[in-house]
């Protein structure tokens, strides 16, 4: 199915609205930010926040906050005892995000780190229900395995942007190293007989993993 803007609108219209806070922080960042186009956008926040509520996972990693959208929704799904840890390089983006956080309705269950998830999750000792990868796109294959080493049995990972605004089938020059890097990415979970796995055409593209 073709899906034209009236059928998005139209989805869009018959889906939960988008909270207050989000809307202003997507605004926020459109002022403030170089590359606001890092940026979720609710139909897959809400993605995100209805996943996040079915596992209701204890620990949440997140790779790539940016300004913090998607850490928000992701962590809907927290039982009160739950935490979601996620991970940035950039410091600016960070603050934005930070002051967010201190006003979402999670904000105690939020730990945001200035450093390179790689270096950090691996330090918490803990081990994941749920990984949302959204880092470096050239970085992708090292932070699936290191996420899959710290996801639990049963647990699920997501991996965003893997069409790549629709490059993903196309022959990609050889300097072109995210457009590479997310081809190799995407047949390695293919072939990756430890998860099952599917790509939701949403968007950029939404890639589900279960680890077995
Ligand atoms: C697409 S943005 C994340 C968007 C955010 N998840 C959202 O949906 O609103 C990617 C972010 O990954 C960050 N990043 C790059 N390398 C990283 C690393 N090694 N560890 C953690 N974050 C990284 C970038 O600084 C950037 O802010």
């Amino acid at each position: 199915m073709n899906l034209n803007a009236a059928i998005l609108d139209y989805c869009a219209q018959h889906s939960t609205p988008e909270p207050l806070i989000l809307q202003e922080l997507s605004r926020t960042t459109h002022l403030r930010v170089v590359q606001p186009r890092m940026l979720s956008e609710w139909s897959q926040g809400l993605l995100l926040q209805l996943l996040s509520q079915m596992i209701q996972p204890r620990y949440v990693l997140e790779i790539g906050t940016f300004t913090g959208y998607s850490a928000i929704c992701l962590a809907q799904g927290l039982p009160a005892n739950g935490m979601l840890y996620t991970y940035d390089v950039d410091d600016e983006a960070l603050a934005i995000a930070a002051s967010f956080f201190a006003r979402c309705n999670r904000s105690s269950q939020i730990a945001a780190h200035c450093q390179s998830a790689r270096q950090g999750a691996p330090t918490l000792g803990l081990t994941f229900d749920l990984v949302f990868m959204d880092g470096d796109k050239r970085e992708y294959m090292q932070d699936y395995e290191m996420s899959l080493s710290l996801l639990r049995s049963g647990g699920f990972l997501l991996a965003d942007n893997v069409l790549w605004d629709g490059k993903i089938t196309e022959q990609a020059p050889a300097n072109d190293k995210h457009t590479l890097t997310l081809q190799a990415f995407n047949d390695f979970v293919k072939n990756d007989a430890r998860v099952e796995k599917i790509i939701l055409p949403l968007r950029d593209g939404l890639t589900i993993v279960r680890k077995k």
